[in-house]
């Protein structure tokens, strides 16, 4: 029996974000080189979107790239732009498909050239899916996203156009990369890591962090649903007394 027939239709989150980790480990404990590792990462990709499109999930943000991932050996960031190329042209159609809406958030203008265009016109063509909207973070940061962000509005108040006292959580929420996208419900990483790498800083305050030790290519529908089988097990409090909710 799978777990998914035991998930609360009414309880699942609107949003989920993933830290996709393990790769190399995964390649090493097979005798194999990370790259190796990075390709059959494409299979938690396409199997963790295709569950959350046939779950009703509104959005799935994925860690596919940091900042800091910019320092790795020249030849493992060369081969992750390939991969993410041939992902884009081999998937486009199933994203149709799925009804899946691409969307990326990031510094993107970092990505090489051939790698920008195919996301841009990805995101084009996926533009009116209704279905699930999944979101890539490439070359992000969000310690740069919330400084990007802090100069955005400096730059409005120092214009003129907004006041000082005008700037509050709503306000400051829309000057994010991921404006107009609810913060994540459920924040899951892979490999055994229990860290926040930079990822979603602002938009993780009162997420659910869940921490598995499957590395991620071997992540998969199921690996998700009990993801979400512990998730719908929490109380989300939000600062306050359980007889409160
Ligand atoms: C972390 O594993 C994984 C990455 C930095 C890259 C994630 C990329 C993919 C899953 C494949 C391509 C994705 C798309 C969207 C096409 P790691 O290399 O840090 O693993 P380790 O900690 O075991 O070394």
């Amino acid at each position: 029996m799978s777990l998914k027939d035991k998930l609360i239709a009414e309880k699942l989150p609107n949003h989920i974000a993933i830290i996709m980790d393990g790769n190399g480990r995964w390649a090493k404990m097979k005798g194999n080189s990370r790259i190796f590792g990075h390709k059959n990462g494409v299979n938690g990709v396409k199997e963790s979107s295709e569950a959350c499109a046939e779950l009703g999930i509104d959005f799935l943000t994925l860690y596919a790239f940091s900042t800091e991932n910019w320092s790795r050996p020249k030849l493992e960031v060369m081969a992750l732009m390939e991969l993410l190329i041939s992902t884009i042209n081999s998937e486009v159609d199933t994203l149709m498909k799925n009804n899946i809406r691409l969307n990326a958030i990031g510094n993107l203008s970092d990505l090489p050239k051939k790698a920008y265009e195919k996301l841009m016109n990805a995101i084009e063509k996926t533009k009116n899916n209704s279905g699930l909207t999944l979101i890539l973070a490439l070359s992000y940061s969000a310690k740069t996203e919330i400084i990007n962000a802090v100069k955005l509005i400096s730059e409005n108040v120092k214009n003129g156009e907004m006041d000082i006292n005008d700037i509050n959580e709503k306000v400051f929420e829309n000057y994010l990369y991921t404006a107009g996208i609810p913060n994540p419900d459920l924040m899951i990483r892979t490999s055994g890591e229990q860290r926040i790498s930079n990822f979603l800083l602002w938009q993780l305050a009162y997420s659910e962090l869940y921490f598995t030790e499957v590395l991620w290519p071997d992540f998969n529908r199921e690996e998700l649903y009990k993801a979400l089988f512990d998730y719908q097990n929490r109380e989300r409090r939000y600062g306050k007394i359980s007889e409160q909710l």
